[in-house]
C-alpha cells in the first residue's frame, strides 16, 4: 500500500482577536509575533519578503521564516512559512538571513540558533542555507551548516548573514563580537554557497561608542562608495544621538576586494524614531537599494500583543548617497504613489494656536511644507491624540530641530541653515513614518490609539503660513 503524505505549510496558528490597531498598507504578521526583516530578493517576476516569525504566539519565540511576495513592491500577499526551526542545526530557531539567486535557485542563507547549554549565554550560532525553485517551497541542504563555528578570536555571538556576489564569488558578511566584546563585522567568501573561506574582519569597534554586539550587517556599494548598515546593541547615549536601546546605523567609506580593507567615516544612525530596527537592503533588478527595517524594537510596548499580533515592517525606501558622499538618504519608494485614493486638501494655511482639520489619520499620507523664513512662530508642526497623550512632529526655530515627540518622549535632530521644511510622512493605523528634506531625516514610530484621529496643525508663540496636502491611502490587506 501506497500512502501519499502531503505537508501544507500553516500560515497562522493564533489568531488576531482585535482589529483596533492593524496596519492598512504595511507588512505585518497575520497572527503571532514577528521581528526583523530577511531574505528580500526578487525571483521569477516577484519580490519575496521573509521575516522573522513567531506563529503560535503575539511575543518572540521559536523563529520560523515568515514569508509574503508582491509584484509591485505595494501589495503583498502571504505565502507558506519558508523555513521552521525544525533540524539539529537550527532547533532553537531559524534566525535572520538573507537571499540570493543564482542560475534559477532562490537560496536563502540563514543564521541556525542552537541551545545547548555549553557556550556564553547557552547558545551557538552557524549558517545554514535552504533552497527553492519555485519560490515557495524550501529545501533545507544536507550539508548543513555551511560554516560550522565562528572565528577563534570572536565569541558565539555569530548571527544574520547578508549574502552578496560580486564577480562571480559569493560574499556574507555576519554580525560578531570580539573577545572583548566589542561588536564586529566579519567577512566570509564562496564559490558556490556551500564552502566558505573565513576572509576576515571588515569593521570592528574603534575606540568609539558603537557598541558591544553588532547585529544584522549589509555591505553594499552606493554612489560610488561603500556602506556598511548595521544595528549595533550596547550603544550609549550620546545627546540626541542614540536614544533607542539599540539603534540601526551605518558607516560610509570606500573598500578594496583585494586586500579587505574598509576605510570608513563615523557612525550615523539611519532612522531617528522611536521604533526603527534590523534594517535589510537588496538590489532590485533595475538598480536601486532598496531597504526594509522592522518597524519597532527591542525593549518597547507592544500593546497589540493582547490582540494576537505584535510587530511590523517599514515601507520600502530607497536608498541614495548624499550629494557630499557622507551620508544616506532614505526616501519612499515611488511605487507608494499607487496607494494614494482621494486628496483631502490642498491650501495654504494660516495657523495661530491649533487648527483642527477634519482629515482622519487612519492610513493617510501628509506633505506639509513650512517656509520657515516667514515664520514667527516658535514651534511649528502637527500633531494627533494617542491613548493617554499626543504625538507631535515639529520644528522649533529657537533650536533648529526638527523634533518627534510621542507622549513627550522625544526624538529630534538639529537641522540649520535651511529656508524651507518639507515633510512628507506616512501615517498607518498605528505608525508613522517622517522624511524630511528628500529623506535626509528620518523618523519612524509606532503609535497607538483606541479610535480614528484627526489631523491638526499648531503653531506656538506666533503664527506661521504652511502649505498642507493629504491623501487618503488605499488597505492592501
Ligand atoms: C535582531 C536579532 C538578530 C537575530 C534575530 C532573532 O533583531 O536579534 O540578530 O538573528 O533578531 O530573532
Amino acid at each position: 500500500m501506497i500512502f501519499i503524505v502531503i505537508f501544507v505549510g500553516k500560515t497562522s496558528a493564533i489568531n488576531v482577536t482585535n482589529n483596533r490597531y492593524r496596519l492598512n498598507y504595511h507588512i505585518m504578521s497575520p497572527g503571532g509575533w514577528i521581528n526583523d526583516p530577511n531574505g528580500l530578493s526578487y525571483f521569477n517576476g516577484q519580490y519575496h519578503v521573509f521575516f522573522q516569525y513567531n506563529p503560535d504566539s503575539s511575543s518572540w519565540g521559536p523563529m520560523h521564516w515568515g514569508h509574503v511576495v508582491s509584484t509591485d513592491l505595494v501589495h503583498w500577499k502571504y505565502l507558506p512559512i519558508a523555513l521552521y526551526p525544525d533540524h539539529s542545526y537550527d532547533k532553537d530557531g531559524c534566525f535572520s538571513g538573507s537571499a540570493i539567486v543564482n542560475n534559477g535557485v532562490l537560496s536563502l542563507v540563514y543564521t541556525g540558533n542552537v541551545n545547548n547549554g555549553s557556550f556564553d549565554g547557552g547558545f551557538y550560532q552557524i549558517v545554514n542555507i535552504a533552497t527553492s525553485t519555485d519560490g515557495v517551497n524550501f529545501q533545507k541542504f544536507s550539508g548543513n551548516p555551511v560554516i560550522a563555528t565562528w572565528p577563534v578570536d570572536g565569541t558565539n555571538n555569530f548571527r544574520d548573514p547578508k549574502v552578496w556576489q560580486n564577480n562571480g564569488t559569493f560574499y556574507v558578511v555576519l554580525g560578531n563580537q570580539s573577545k572583548d566584546r566589542h561588536g564586529r563585522v566579519v567577512l566570509y567568501k564562496s564559490s558556490d554557497l556551500k564552502t566558505w573561506t573565513y576572509v576576515g574582519v571588515l569593521a570592528e569597534y574603534n575606540n568609539d561608542n558603537t557598541g558591544t554586539m553588532w547585529e544584522c550587517p549589509n555591505f553594499f556599494s552606493l554612489g560610488g562608495k561603500y556602506a556598511l548598515l548595521f544595528s549595533p546593541q550596547g550603544i550609549e547615549r550620546d545627546g540626541d544621538r542614540f536614544g533607542n536601546l539599540d539603534v540601526n546605523g551605518y558607516f560610509i567609506g570606500d573598500y578594496q576586494y583585494a586586500t579587505n580593507e574598509f576605510t570608513h567615516g563615523p557612525f550615523y544612525e539611519i532612522d531617528l524614531g522611536h521604533d526603527f530596527y534590523a534594517a535589510q537592503m537588496f538590489q532590485a533588478p533595475d538598480g536601486r537599494s532598496i531597504l526594509i527595517g522592522w518597524m519597532d524594537m527591542w525593549g518597547a510596548q507592544f500593546p497589540e500583543q493582547p490582540d494576537g499580533w505584535a510587530g511590523a515592517l517599514t515601507i520600502p525606501r530607497e536608498l541614495t548617497l548624499s550629494a557630499d558622499g557622507t551620508r544616506i538618504n532614505m526616501s519612499p519608494i515611488a511605487e507608494l504613489l499607487t496607494l494614494r485614493g482621494n486628496q483631502y486638501i490642498n491650501s495654504n494655511i494660516e495657523v495661530d494656536g491649533v487648527y483642527n482639520t477634519n482629515i482622519p489619520l487612519g492610513s493617510t499620507e501628509i506633505l506639509l511644507q513650512i517656509a520657515l523664513v516667514n515664520v514667527q512662530a516658535r514651534k511649528v508642526g502637527l500633531k494627533f491624540p494617542l491613548n493617554n497623550g499626543e504625538l507631535r512632529v515639529y520644528y522649533d526655530k529657537q533650536t533648529q530641530k526638527l523634533v518627534v515627540s510621542r507622549k513627550k518622549v522625544v526624538r529630534q535632530v538639529a537641522i540649520n541653515n535651511i529656508s524651507v521644511l518639507n515633510l512628507r510622512i506616512f501615517v498607518d493605523r498605528s505608525s508613522i513614518e517622517v522624511f524630511a528634506n528628500n529623506g535626509s531625516a528620518v523618523f519612524t514610530s509606532r503609535f497607538y490609539v483606541d479610535y480614528i484621529p484627526n489631523l491638526s496643525l499648531f503653531a506656538e508663540y506666533g503664527v506661521a503660513n504652511l502649505s498642507l496636502q493629504a491623501f487618503s491611502l488605499n488597505k492592501i490587506w
